[in-house]
This record gives C-alpha cells, structure tokens and sequence, in this order.
C-alpha cells in the first residue's frame, strides 16, 4: 500500500465527471487499499478517487463501523433529513452546515464486481452523499447552507471532525 496525494478545491480535476470501472483488476484492488491508507492517515472518514486525482467511481469510507468500498455507487432512495457540520479533506481548514438525507438506499459494485445494497443513515449517510457528490463534480461548499467558523464553539464535537 502506499500514500496518494490528495489534491484541494482549487484543482479543476474536483469539478470533472468520473467514469465507471469496467475491470475489477489488480490496479482497482491497489488504488483501494491506497484510498483507504490515505484516508486513514488522513484521519478522514471518506475518501473518492477524484481527491487522489484518478476520475473514476471509486469511494472509500469509514465511520466507526469498519472499512466499506462502493464501486459505481447509485443512490437508490433517500429519505428524511438531517441538517449538520461537514469538512472535506480537500477543503482543508474549513467546514459548513450541510442539509442531507437522514437515509439513503445505494447500489453498488464490491471490489470483485459483485453488486451489493446497503441501507445507510445519519453519519454514513452523509457521508455516502458526499462522497457520491464527488463523483459527479460537486463539492459539499455548493449546497451547504453556512461557512461553519472555528469560533462557532457549540460544545457539540463529535461530528465536527469528519472530513470527507
Ligand atoms: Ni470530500
């Protein structure tokens, strides 16, 4: 395994389309086992390909429940609403107040291609859309409803650090 870099919002490489992965090969297997070191290192709770500059459907997250990859993710379904602090390690120093689905139905393909569903909600629902987001192009700054400041002291931490 080894460390990718990530790049910041700045990099037009954020704003692009990624594609789908047809081949669920060898090079697939070591850019997730890299996602996820970087991630970790990081000290992130997401990651997607596009923030290790490589345009394809590929995320990576982790939000205390352990290691999870989605391979051309498609939500299927959300539901309900959650409104909360969001940080991107792309976006490093900064967070915002982001309105997200409470639950979200995703779709998509493990590291061997097999299809797979999973039904997510409050903190990995956040994170899969954003994550998911990334894919498209989008960051989280788009749609958040306010720049969070650091003197924003609320004593509510645990979510404050999750950086995507
Ligand atoms: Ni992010």
């Amino acid at each position: 395994m080894a460390l990718r870099n990530i790049i910041y919002i700045e990099d037009p490489l954020l704003r692009k389309q990624s594609r789908k992965v047809e081949k669920f090969d060898a090079k697939l297997h070591k850019l997730l086992d890299d996602m996820a070191e970087t991630m970790k290192e990081a000290n992130g709770v997401g990651l997607a390909a596009p923030q290790v500059a490589v345009l394809r459907q590929v995320v990576v997250m982790d939000c205390g429940t352990g290691l999870i990859e989605m391979i051309n993710p498609e939500i299927l379904s959300t539901e309900g609403e959650q409104t909360g602090p969001e940080g991107c390690l792309s976006v490093p120093g900064r967070r915002g107040e982001v309105t997200r689905p409470m639950k979200v139905r995703v779709r998509f393909q493990d590291r061997y291609g097999e299809w797979q569903e999973m039904e997510c909600e409050e903190l990995l629902a956040r994170c899969v859309m954003h994550e998911t987001d990334h894919l498209k192009g989008r960051l989280y700054v788009d749609i958040m409803n306010q720049e969070i400041f650091d003197d924003d002291i609320d004593g509510e931490d645990d979510e404050e650090d999750a950086e995507e």
